[in-house]
Order: structure tokens, then C-alpha cells, then sequence
């Protein structure tokens, strides 16, 4: 089946382009970008009045399958990353079992083939269960297909186990990404430690708890001349620590997430466990640091910590409620909102922080629209405002913060490989 995308605003950093073209796809594959082609038998999308973009690429969400498909599975996941515009997705190993082996990584593979809607990559685990004691097995997960490691959700606790990750997955070719908290320092905080935890009487989590680590993990890839990605930065400190050893030449990427440049603690108030996440969401002076590094490079990608969670999970009490929120649905209403609108980045730079940028951090062969390529493609309405209600969302949980929030920016079509995912802002 041939398509022709007429007439949208088509963006790609790699070749340059920035303008109205047309698209024609076939074979999944992107076969020619013009103007004034016609498609006598086949698909035709108009796309006037839009803007046709690289499918997005996540370099951090949970899918929970294996083990808590209860919150989300392959199969809710995918369509709820779809869409969102995401096309291709890299997933963390908190599953149940833990991806810490081949086994798993193959069964995610055909699960993904099976019952996914958009490219599913997994992240192995950096150490055996999690558990921080030793390191898994990193090259045969390679060969069966991660794009990364990682212990998300936990620290590597220790600096020595930290030190080997670096050192083997270098070796592989393959990026550590670091979830960097000091469990000690967080104890068993539940909210950014300040003013509001102070006002609420939670226990809380200080900044430090991250930047010790950011500044550890930063000191260990220089160390070992090897690459590391900070997964969602949240605070003034970190992202100053990550500007200044981009400057020494350490080769570091970090991302953030849309609820840090959208939200501040402020967001717990009347104990809205929704807004529970981890790290903590943080600081008026952190969210515009992190808009900051956004805007002159420091961080690198955006990516969603999509965190599925059961209702019961956090219908309870703070201390006990589960962290994280689902994230697919809402990032990019979020990006244009909160970064776009107010002038903090355009378009292109979006592009590069939710396409390129993810893409070369996970090896992948994505985030771009070439002729020859593989037609990955979203197709948006920036001026599009709705009303964020979860009850709409694919995804099998409802925990985002954002219910009711007032968003611009839409996303109409997701095209995987050529195969039109979601038409008209509707799931096929
Ligand atoms: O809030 C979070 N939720 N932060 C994490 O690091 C893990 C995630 C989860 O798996 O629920
Ligand atoms: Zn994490």
C-alpha cells in the first residue's frame, strides 16, 4: 500500500528540511520527498496546515510486561506511546522477572512483534535482579538485542559495580543510563525536601540525593572515558554539574522528563498522589534550570519515565502511594505548552531533543525522515488545544497529574514503518 503525505510542513534536522513537501511512502519505506507528487492508487493524507515530524523516540518508559500487566502491557503500552507520536520506544527492566538475561529480551522482542503497535527496544538490566550485587549478563543481552543498560528505579549503589557497567557496556558499544539517587540521603522521603514538604509534614527528599550521584556517576565516565546518560534530571545542581563536565569533554548526555519543566512540588498539594513521582518534582528555580539546560544543550533528550501504576496504587495514603505517572499521552501537549509556547525552544530543537537525540543515544537508526529510511513518521497540530482527560487515554493506568490541564499541540496521525497507527487522532 503506497501513501502520500500532501502538502504538511515537513521538519528533518539531518537532511535540513524545513518546509511544505510531499511524503510518498512505500514498502514502509520514505521513497520520495517533493512537491506536486500525485498517488493515483493509495493512502493520501492531507497534512496542510501541520507539521510532519520523525516519529518520536522514547528512550525511557516502563511497559511492566513482564510480571505487573496489570498497570500495563505490551500491547496498552505501544498504543498508548502511539498515540502520543511515538513510533519507537526503549523500555526499563523493573519487570517481574527483571530483563537481566536473553530469555527476557527475546520474549519482549516477540511480545513487541506480537501484540506492539510501534518499535520496541528493551534496556537490560546493569546488575543481576537489580539487586546492585553483581553485573548481568551485559553481552549476551547485547546480542539478543538491548540498546542500553540500566538499573532504573534503583541506584547502582555501588561506585566499584558503577565503575565495571561503564567499562563492559563500552565495550559493547552500548550507553549506561543512570538512575542517580542516593537511597541513603532520600532515606524515606516521599516529596522534595522545602518549603512544602515543611507545610505538608511530609518527610522529605533533598536535591542532594540526586546531584551526589549525578556528580559521582560524572566523575566515574571520566574516569573510564566511557559514556553515560543521566535519566531524568531534576534539579539546578545536576544540570550545572552536566554542563560542566560537557565542557571537560566527558561524554555525557542527560534527558528530563515533561513534569519537570511543567510542574513544581507544588503539584502534592492536598496530598495528590498523582503528582508522587521520583525523583520528586522539584522547585521553581529547578524548573527553570531545567528549561535552561533544555535551551542551551546540556540536556539532551526528552523522555516520558512513562510510569504506569494501578489505581489502588495510589488511591492511599502519600507515604504508601506508588511513584510515577503515565507519560506517553500528554508529552507532547506538554513540550508545546511549556516550551514552545513562552519561546524556550523550536520546533527543530523539539525535534532534536524527542527524535535525534534519542536515537543516537540508544544506536538507533531513527529519528529522521530519508528517503530510503524506514517511515517512521508523527504528524501534529501545534495549535490543536484540548483538554487532558485520562479517561481517554489508551494506556491501561490513569495516573497522570494532568487531568483537566488545558494543553496545545495534538498529535494526528503515527505512521510505524510505514503503517498508518493512528488516523485523525484515533487508534486504529
Ligand atoms: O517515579 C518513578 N517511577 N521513578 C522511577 O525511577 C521508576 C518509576 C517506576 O518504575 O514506577
Ligand atoms: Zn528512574
Amino acid at each position: 500500500m503506497k501513501i502520500l503525505i500532501k502538502n504538511g510542513h515537513v521538519i528533518d534536522l539531518k537532511t535540513k528540511l524545513d518546509g511544505v513537501y510531499d511524503i510518498l511512502i512505500e514498502g514502509g519505506k520514505v521513497v520520495e520527498i517533493g512537491n506536486n507528487l500525485e498517488l493515483s492508487n493509495g493512502d493520501v493524507i492531507d497534512a496542510n496546515g501541520k507539521y510532519v515530524l520523525p516519529g518520536f523516540v522514547d528512550a525511557h518508559c516502563h511497559l511492566r510486561d513482564p510480571g505487573f500487566e496489570y498497570k500495563e502491557d505490551i500491547e496498552t503500552g505501544t498504543k498508548s506511546a502511539a498515540m502520543g507520536g511515538f513510533t519507537s520506544i526503549a523500555c526499563m527492566p523493573n519487570t517481574n522477572p527483571v530483563i537481566d538475561n536473553e530469555a527476557i529480551v527475546k520474549y519482549i522482542f516477540s511480545k513487541a512483534k506480537q501484540d506492539g503497535v510501534v518499535n520496541v527496544f528493551p534496556i537490560g538490566a546493569i546488575s543481576k535482579g537489580q539487586k546492585g550485587e553483581e553485573l548481568s549478563e551485559i553481552g549476551e543481552m547485547k546480542f539478543a538485542g538491548v540498546v542500553a543498560i540500566s538499573d532504573d528505579g534503583r541506584p547502582v549503589k555501588s561506585a566499584s559495580l558503577m565503575k565495571k557497567a561503564l567499562q563492559y557496556a563500552s565495550m559493547f558499544d552500548m550507553t549506561v543510563i543512570s538512575h542517580c539517587e542516593d537511597l541513603e540521603l532520600a532515606e524515606d522521603g516521599v516529596m522534595n525536601e522545602g518549603y512544602q514538604s515543611t507545610v505538608m509534614g511530609l518527610r522529605g527528599i533533598p536535591s542532594a540525593a540526586e546531584e551526589i550521584m549525578v556528580a559521582r556517576d560524572l566523575i566515574l565516565a571520566e574516569y573510564t572515558k566511557t559514556p553515560i546518560h543521566i535519566a531524568h534530571v531534576s534539579t539546578e545542581l545536576s544540570v550545572d554539574l552536566i554542563r560542566n563536565a560537557k565542557k571537560r569533554g566527558v561524554k555525557v548526555t542527560a534527558e528530563t522528563c515533561p513534569h519537570y519543566f511543567s510542574l513544581t512540588e507544588e503539584a502534592c498539594e492536598g496530598f495528590n498522589t498523582l503528582a508522587k513521582v521520583n525523583p520528586p518534582l522539584r522547585s521553581q528555580k529547578d524548573v527553570e534550570a531545567i528549561i535552561e539546560g533544555l535551551k542551551d544543550g546540556t540536556v539532551d533528550i526528552i523522555a516520558t519515565d512513562h510510569a504506569p501504576h494501578h489505581r489502588d496504587e495510589k488511591n492511599c495514603e502519600f507515604y504508601s502511594a506508588a511513584n510515577g505517572m503515565v507519560g506517553f499521552e500528554t508529552a507532547l501537549s506538554l513540550a508545546v505548552t511549556y516550551l514552545i509556547k513562552p519561546g524556550h525552544l523550536s520546533l527543530p530543537q523539539l525535534v532534536e531533543k524527542m527524535c535525534v537525540n534519542p536515537s543516537k543515544i540508544l544506536g538507533l537508526n531513527k529519528g529522521l525522515i530519508e528517503v530510503g529510511k524506514s517511515a517512521d513518521i508523527t504528524i501534529i497540530d501545534i495549535h490543536d488545544e484540548y483538554t487532558v482527560d485520562v479517561n481517554k487515554f489508551m494506556s491501561k493506568s490513569k495516573n497522570s497529574p494532568f487531568n483537566g490541564f488545558r494543553l496545545t499541540g495534538t498529535v494526528c496521525y503515527t505512521i510505524v514503518e510505514g503503517k498508518v497507527v493512528v488516523r485523525e487522532k484515533v487508534l486504529l
